[in-house]
């Protein structure tokens, strides 16, 4: 479906939307798509002119960006809400409804405290209804919304079961409002909140997906990696009670607004050569090549003109040459990213290296987001740097201090007071520890404490690599200072301080994640802050020399076409790694914030680096026991 839509589509744009069933349209970013999402709001609020505007809202991350526009356009704008009556998609049950985690909660803070509109005209479905009077409160809520004429606007989030609202896979096309029972993945994802998954409400009360399809418009929000698969299957899949956002195609009037993480796994973003012709370039041409290895199960050598043009590559075959050409110089790009040099070989040629050689010896900065990511994602090439002489910092950009549990902190506390007596701060933690309820926030000391405990961790992992001491750096950034999983905004004192750290060590090389998958954000937010703080400064002479290298790991790896550095691991090293890992103790077997993959890290990463020597294998380069990917990011 290639309808276009006013607020969003640049007019006379050709889209490749083969395959595609829901209009959708990608922006750089959510910031940006969030704002044009209030604007169409807005210019829905002010048209209502005879009657009141119907505005179905949802919750959770997705548009707190949208949320935070409207709020500027009643402050600065004078949007007024006194014509709006909103209805919530959807309540946990059970809930009271002053519960700080409760979607009243959320409502309030976000958007109801700050605007004009009436008391009277929001609607949330109430999480306290006694369970005798469900059934009729449903009804009342569904009833009370057609009473109105129906929703004017629907605002929607997916969630990564694919559902809308709370309705989870399963769900009937013609559901109205009712009570349900969350997906086991769903409480995965509230878990952070509710400080754990046994704290997640079992049930919900959530509007049907005929509710829903009733809308006159549907603007459903998808912003990150964890989104693209079910943003993909909705829009491009079939129609299925398995994906619920799926129904959202026999709508007429939706648009889906994604952020290009979100939409990564749509055709056109990734496999674009099977609904257009590419303008093709190296990055391009490597993944269309390696996703036909991938798709006949060949080694790159092996490519037939025949296996290109029976797969939708004939367009590449006529405008780069044919398959022998193509293979030679695809088995090239990859055999010249892989250097057990991470640091530049002294005294080679770099022609066809990834790094240069010179400086022989560099001064090399590792930016961590967490305490740990140094060693998970690179903690292989860490090493070599280190043995090949290189002068190797590494700034830890958060203290990490709110994944170490109660527990752990209590035996520091414990062993404490055992060895240096009754001290009057340890005592008091003690006490706090004991008393503590699930949920409630630690007091500053025991957020010290807990930051406290990473660091030394990081100082064991250092011991492994032999790396210095005095050469890790504990940025503690303020935006990561809540002492709950949600941040801050970053603001210019974090940028300022990964900025000074540059100037002072005038790095040759710079590593950083760019592993934007991590399930609450702070990988995104450390990496932006890293890209202001070059940008701020990427003029000064000491820049020129300066290359940034992103890593992967924790949570997902590069795409073989993204690889520019590939740093084999020997199987000495590959336990070297693990050991460093393990010294991040506090993060073993009960890491409190761990996303959907339940594995200790150091399995996690070991899982990755093995996967990227089997591919390279596969594509039919040397077999490695393991490798660490690199991508280089050029600014
Ligand atoms: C919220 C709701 C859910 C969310 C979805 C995405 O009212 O009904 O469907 O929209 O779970 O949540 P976030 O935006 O937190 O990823």
């Amino acid at each position: 479906m290639g309808n276009k839509n006013i607020f969003y589509d640049a007019p006379g744009k050709f889209q490749d939307t083969r395959f595609e069933r829901i209009h959708n349209v990608t922006f750089p970013s959510a910031a940006e798509a969030s704002k044009l999402v209030a604007e169409e709001i807005a210019t829905g609020i002010r048209s209502s002119i005879n009657k009141p505007y119907i505005l179905g809202l949802a919750t959770g991350s997705s548009p707190i960006g949208v949320y935070r526009e409207l709020v500027a356009l009643h402050k600065k704008e004078g949007l007024s809400f006194k014509n709006v009556i909103t209805f919530n998609l959807d309540e946990y049950f059970p809930i009271e409804k002053d519960d700080l985690l409760s979607y009243n909660h959320f409502m309030n803070y976000h958007l109801f405290n700050h605007i004009d509109i009436p008391k009277e005209n929001i609607n949330i479905p109430r999480g306290n209804v006694s369970s005798k009077d469900i059934y009729s409160y449903c009804n009342e809520y569904e009833k009370k919304i057609n009473n109105l004429g129906g929703l004017d606007f629907q605002l929607l989030g997916i969630g990564r079961t694919g559902h809308i609202g709370f309705n989870e896979p399963g769900s009937n096309k013609n559901s109205v409002t009712r009570l349900v029972s969350l997906d086991f993945i769903t409480k995965e994802d509230a878990a952070g909140d509710f400080n754990g998954i046994d704290n997640v409400p079992d049930k919900a009360i959530t509007m049907g997906v005929d509710t829903i399809m009733r809308a006159k418009r549907i603007v459903l929000l998808a912003w990150g990696h964890k989104k693209s698969e079910k943003v993909a299957k909705s829009i491009e899949g079939p129609i299925s009670s398995m994906v619920p956002a799926s129904f959202l195609q026999a709508h007429s009037n939706i648009s889906i607004i994604l952020d290009e993480e979100a939409s990564s796994e749509l055709t056109r973003y990734k496999t674009p050569w099977l609904v257009k012709d590419c303008k093709w370039n190296d990055t391009l041409r490597k993944k269309a090549i390696s996703w036909l290895c991938n798709k006949l199960q060949k080694p790159i050598l092996k490519l037939t003109q025949r296996d290109y043009n029976e797969n939708g590559l004939s367009d590449l075959l006529e405008t780069e040459g044919s398959a022998y050409e193509l293979n030679i110089w695809m088995f090239n790009q990859l055999q010249r990213s892989i250097t057990g040099w991470p640091g530049g070989k002294p005294n080679h040629s770099d022609e066809n290296r990834p790094e240069r050689a010179t400086p022989a010896r560099k001064r090399v900065l590792v930016f961590s987001p967490h305490p740990d990511d140094d060693v998970i994602s690179m903690g292989g090439t860490l090493a070599r740097l280190i043995d090949q002489n290189h002068e190797v910092y590494v700034a830890y950009q958060t203290s990490g201090n709110i994944a170490v549990s109660d527990e752990d902190a209590r035996r520091y506390v414990d062993v404490s007071i055992a060895t240096s007596g009754d001290s009057k701060k340890m005592n008091s933690l003690k006490l706090e520890l004991t008393k503590k309820k699930e949920g409630t926030l630690d007091s500053n000391d025991l957020n010290k404490l807990k930051g406290d405990i990473r660091k030394s961790e990081c100082f064991a992992a250092a011991r492994v690599l032999n790396l210095k001491e005095s050469r890790l750096h504990f940025l503690n950034l303020p935006f990561y200072q809540t002492r709950k999983v949600e941040k801050k905004d970053p603001s210019q004192k974090d940028v300022n301080i990964v900025k000074g750290l540059i100037e002072e060590l005038k790095p040759h090389q710079i590593f950083a994640a760019g592993d934007l998958a991590d399930p609450h954000g702070t990988h995104k937010i450390c990496l932006d802050i890293l890209f202001d703080a070059i940008s701020e400064i990427k003029n000064k002479s000491f820049m020129k020399d300066c290359w940034l290298w992103l890593y992967r790991g924790a949570w997902q790896e590069w795409d073989i076409n993204e690889i520019d550095m590939a740093v084999p691991m020997s199987p000495e090293q590959v336990i070297q790694k693990r050991n460093s890992i393990l010294s991040h103790q506090s993060q073993k077997d009960k890491v409190m914030y761990q996303g959907q993959d339940k594995r200790d890290f150091w399995l996690r990463a070991e899982e990755r680096n093995r996967n990227s020597a089997i591919t390279f294998n596969k594509l039919g380069l040397t077999e490695y026991q393991a490798i660490e990917a690199f991508k280089r990011h050029k600014f």
